[in-house]
Parts: C-alpha cells; sequence; structure tokens
C-alpha cells in the first residue's frame, strides 16, 4: 500500500470541500456553502493492481486562511489546484498559490524552469462544469494555464454530479508515481 498526502488548493467557493465529499463519501450537498478553515480525509484506493491511502488536506480558499498553506504545501506530495469555471477571478488567483506552492517548496520561479516545476506532482481542474450556461473561463484557457506553469493534466470536473472526480484523483496519483 502506497500512502500519498495531497493537498487541494484553490480560491474560496470553488467545490474543494464539495470535491473531496463526493470522492470520500459519494456525496453533494447543493446550496450549503460552509467555508472550510481546514480538514482532512482519508480515502483507501483500489487503482492499477495497487493500493492507495490518500490523506486529503481539504484548505481553506478564504485569503484568511493563507497563513496556513506555506506549512502544508511543503508537505503535500500531490496537488489538486481547483477553480470554478463560472469564476474568471478564481481562475486568475491559480497563479498566486502556484507561485506560492513553488517558494514553499524552494523552486525558481522562472517559466524557463517550467521542466523542473513539473517535478511536483500537480493537477489543474476546473470545477462546476455542470454550470456551462454561467461559464466566465473555456475549456481551453483550462488547458493553457495547465501547460504554463508546468505541462500538468488538465480537467474539468462537477462534484454536483460527479464528473471525473475520481478520474482527477487517479491523474494526481499517476503523477505521484511517476515522480
Ligand atoms: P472554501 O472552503 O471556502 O474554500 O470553499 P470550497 O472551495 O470548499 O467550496 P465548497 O465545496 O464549499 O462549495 C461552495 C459552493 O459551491 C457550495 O454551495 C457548493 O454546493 C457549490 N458547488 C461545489 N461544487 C459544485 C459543482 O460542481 N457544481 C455546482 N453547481 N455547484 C457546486
Ligand atoms: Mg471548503
Amino acid at each position: 500500500e502506497k500512502e500519498y498526502k495531497i493537498v487541494i488548493l484553490g480560491a474560496g467557493g470553488v467545490g474543494k470541500s464539495s470535491i473531496t465529499l463526493q470522492l470520500v463519501q459519494n456525496k453533494f450537498i447543493e446550496d450549503q456553502y460552509d467555508p472550510t478553515i481546514e480538514d482532512i480525509f482519508k480515502k483507501e484506493l483500489f487503482f492499477q493492481n495497487n493500493y492507495y491511502s490518500l490523506n486529503i488536506l481539504d484548505t481553506a480558499g478564504q485569503s484568511e486562511y493563507s497563513q496556513l498553506r506555506e506549512n502544508y504545501m511543503k508537505l503535500g506530495q500531490g496537488f489538486l489546484f481547483v477553480y470554478s469555471i463560472e469564476s474568471r477571478t478564481s481562475f486568475l488567483e491559480l497563479l498566486s498559490h502556484y507561485q506560492q506552492l513553488l517558494r514553499a517548496k524552494n523552486f525558481p520561479q522562472e517559466k524557463s524552469e517550467k521542466a523542473l516545476n513539473q517535478s511536483i506532482p500537480i493537477v489543474v481542474v476546473g470545477n462546476k462544469s455542470d454550470l456551462d450556461y454561467e461559464r466566465e473561463v473555456t475549456y481551453d484557457e483550462g488547458i493553457n494555464i495547465a501547460k504554463n506553469f508546468g505541462d500538468f493534466p488538465f480537467l474539468e470536473t462537477s462534484a454536483k454530479s460527479n464528473i471525473n472526480i475520481l478520474k482527477a484523483f487517479e491523474i494526481l496519483i499517476k503523477q505521484i508515481d511517476s515522480n
């Protein structure tokens, strides 16, 4: 069994807790927004002939808690970077989280160091894909931000409709495995 520490990052209200809840308990709670400070979950997965035990840290998107971030960024082995497809602000916020992560891992900030950056396992996720009619961020923009950060995998998810949630974690596990 492999034990991995996974950290879910992203702006407030993008659906980090909903993604985690959907993965861990197969539940979605509509219209109930309860901002997270910090929650830890455990999930056992059998995937590609291996048992994985995931320790998932569901973090605070609200900026009041941003000081907490540095520490768990240091400890995390894989990161889910989440924005909401119906919030351009949340999309733009990914960059500062990414830069904070590079600092926490003592990596250079320059774009030319892309290859090096890739050694941090990251999957970029555009959540709330069920809200296509309120979309503010295109699929291609999602692909591109993941590519510019460091050729990371990208996918759109819906915690509400349970689309691509398990897949996002499986792709992240693959990233960590190949690291
Ligand atoms: P913080 O803990 O403050 O950082 O927020 P969060 O990223 O954990 O967001 P949370 O999961 O609490 O979701 C915020 C709101 O968005 C809630 O009302 C959810 O029901 C809703 N939501 C989350 N995911 C989805 C989704 O995939 N589709 C839709 N339509 N709503 C979603
Ligand atoms: Mg939350």
